[in-house]
């Protein structure tokens, strides 16, 4: 299987997620890509909308990956390093990860993942892996506090067919060795902003506020709470967190 085997390039859709899933549903193969170059209804975690002007890049890779709905969370969360190292790759810029799977730079908001997915008899019949890149986009058309995009970012306007083909490279490579339980948990950790930081964590109306310790191997991150309570979040698609402490990165030596 390789992931961009059949690849659908389209003006405009609902969602890429949306018509993925189509595929999906009557017996396309994993490995089809659909791409478009703008989006009415993008959608991103939480339920809330991704915005999606035309300069962005929006793409959903179909996956039929034998894996059980609650090691999803894995999938979810490591995706995020094949779509950051394409990224850094194009533009020679850092980039950063906030558990699960957002990506920034300077702390402002690049890039998100959304996976959606379905099972059966309590087997993954199909995963839908959507990936969201503020590329050549403004900020102004993004309508999203905290959002830039990669051209802001750098000052010039990026190859969108050559960052395509990068994040399809990455992914194709990782995925591989995904399924052979092999996560790249250290490139994933390097560019975590939230380890090692005091954070508050929205799940659904609840807010919790506490200290995030460390990626577990099944990418639920393992945070201490206030109380002093050690928990593990792995409801990806619900959850989100803001570092309320100054942020440092782990691998900075004047950390605590
Ligand atoms: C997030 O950060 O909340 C996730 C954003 C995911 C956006 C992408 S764009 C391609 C695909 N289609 C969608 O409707 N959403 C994902």
């Amino acid at each position: 299987m390789t992931i961009g085997r059949r690849i659908i390039h389209l003006d405009e859709v609902t969602s890429t997620n949306d018509v993925a899933k189509r595929h999906a549903k009557d017996g396309e193969a994993e490995g089809l890509v659909v791409v478009a170059k703008r989006q009415t209804q993008g959608r991103g975690r939480q339920g809330r909308e991704w915005v999606s002007p035309e300069g962005g890049l929006y793409l959903s890779v179909l996956l039929r990956p034998s894996l059980k709905p609650k090691e999803l969370t894995s999938l979810t969360v490591y995706s995020a390093v094949p779509v950051a190292k394409a990224i850094e790759t194009i533009t020679g810029l850092r980039t950063e990860l906030k558990w699960p799977n957002d990506i920034q730079i300077d702390g402002r908001k690049i890039a998100g993942l959304l996976v959606e997915g379905s099972s059966q008899q309590g087997k993954i019949a199909y995963v839908v892996l959507g990936i969201g890149i503020n590329v050549n986009s403004v900020a102004k058309d993004l309508r999203v506090e905290g959002a830039s995009s990669l051209s802001e970012k750098t000052g010039q306007t990026i190859d969108q067919k050559q960052l395509l083909d990068e994040v399809l490279r990455e992914l194709r490579s990782h995925y591989e060795q995904f399924l052979k339980s092999e996560y790249p948990e250290d490139e994933y950790v390097r560019r975590s902003s939230i380890l090692g930081h005091q954070i508050e964590v929205v799940v659904g109306r609840e807010v919790l506020r506490g200290k995030a310790l460390y990626l577990a191997p099944d990418g639920a991150l393992v945070i201490k709470s206030e109380e002093g309570l050690v928990l593990r979040l792995s409801w990806v698609n619900d959850t989100s967190i803001r570092a309320t402490d100054t942020v440092k990165r782990i691998d900075d030596p004047t950390k605590d």
